[in-house]
């Protein structure tokens, strides 16, 4: 029976660590953490799957933020390639908020000049720009096939994803988590092990820069394919990775940074993708039968 409460349980858990952390940082400059957070997470590139990101200049060089593109023919065992995962120091990452909190606040881009009165940033710094992208890419239309929504607390994170994957499943989390610990972003791994893991249907949610905690999380309808891979890197880090493949690439646009790393045109192979530490991954909770446990 406590089998029922788990995915409650890696909520709570979550919920104590953010609690106990943004304790700690009560009175000791929180601005300057809020600031340093929204600043970093300017730097990454890869917020969201559509986002055509600035991936290469006119060289072949590729910024290393985009290398998590692989097909699934690349995902075998044994299989070497170079992946970047950002790691975000979690004293500066935005801090979940209570909903009664966020939600006190007006989420929309036509309230950014009040929104930067309230958190004391000026109208030209970084975290005004970096606030500006957030709203604007909230406030963006779906793709065909696509459902979309911005979480600016866990209790609406949580009923965005029991709306799309269904009020009578219970929800499971998957996130990729880093067993050992190195300021290494980008190296070569070499894959040591793959476990699909069934989901009829997933929502995704990838944090965005902003004071608070914010997740762009969203859900497409054509098939994915989802996969727990273990990694060894060059240097001895470990990780437990989620990887998502899109069967279907065929409507999304050819500017799309995927087809650029990977060098195919869209629609003629599957699509997969590493997913950074603090994106979640929600599925409908699967009746186990005869599964490699989690
Ligand atoms: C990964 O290995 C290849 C082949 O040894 C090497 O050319 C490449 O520079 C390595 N990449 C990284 C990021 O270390």
């Amino acid at each position: 029976m406590g089998e029922k409460y788990k995915p409650w349980i890696i909520f709570l858990l979550l919920l104590i660590i953010t609690c106990s952390r943004a304790r700690e940082l009560v009175g000791s400059g929180t601005e300057n953490k809020i600031l340093e957070a929204i600043s970093d997470e300017n730097h990454e590139t890869v917020h969201t799957e559509h986002e055509h990101a600035h991936v290469h200049s006119h060289t072949d060089h590729m910024n290393p933020s985009v290398m998590v593109f692989l097909t699934l023919e690349d995902l075998k065992i044994g299989k070497t390639m170079a992946v970047y995962f950002p790691k975000r120091d979690p004293a500066t990452s935005p801090k979940l908020w209570p909903r009664e909190e966020a939600e006190s606040l007006p989420f929309s881009l036509k309230e950014l000049p009040n929104l930067l009165k309230v958190f004391s940033f000026s109208a030209n710094s970084p975290q005004a720009k970096a606030m500006e992208d957030t709203l604007r890419e909230c406030e963006s239309k779906a793709i065909k096939g696509e459902v979309k929504f911005c979480a600016t607390s866990l209790e609406s994170m949580l009923d965005f994803s029991q709306t799309i994957l269904g009020l009578t499943h219970e929800l499971q989390v998957f996130t990729t988590s880093h067993q050992t610990k190195s300021s290494v972003t980008f190296q070569n791994y070499t894959f040591e092990n793959i476990v699909e893991i069934p989901a009829s249907k997933m929502v995704a949610c990838h944090t965005m820069p902003y004071p608070y905690a914010v997740f762009y999380c969203h859900s497409q309808e054509s098939e994915n394919k989802m996969y727990k891979v273990a990694l060894g890197g060059e240097n001895g880090d470990r990780v437990e990775a989620m990887v998502v493949c899109h069967m279907d690439t065929s409507h999304w646009g050819h500017g799309h940074v995927s087809f650029q790393v990977l060098k195919v045109e869209p629609g003629t192979t599957s699509v997969c993708h590493f997913f950074p530490a603090d994106n979640l991954i929600l599925v409908p909770k699967v009746e186990q039968h005869g599964l490699s446990t989690m």
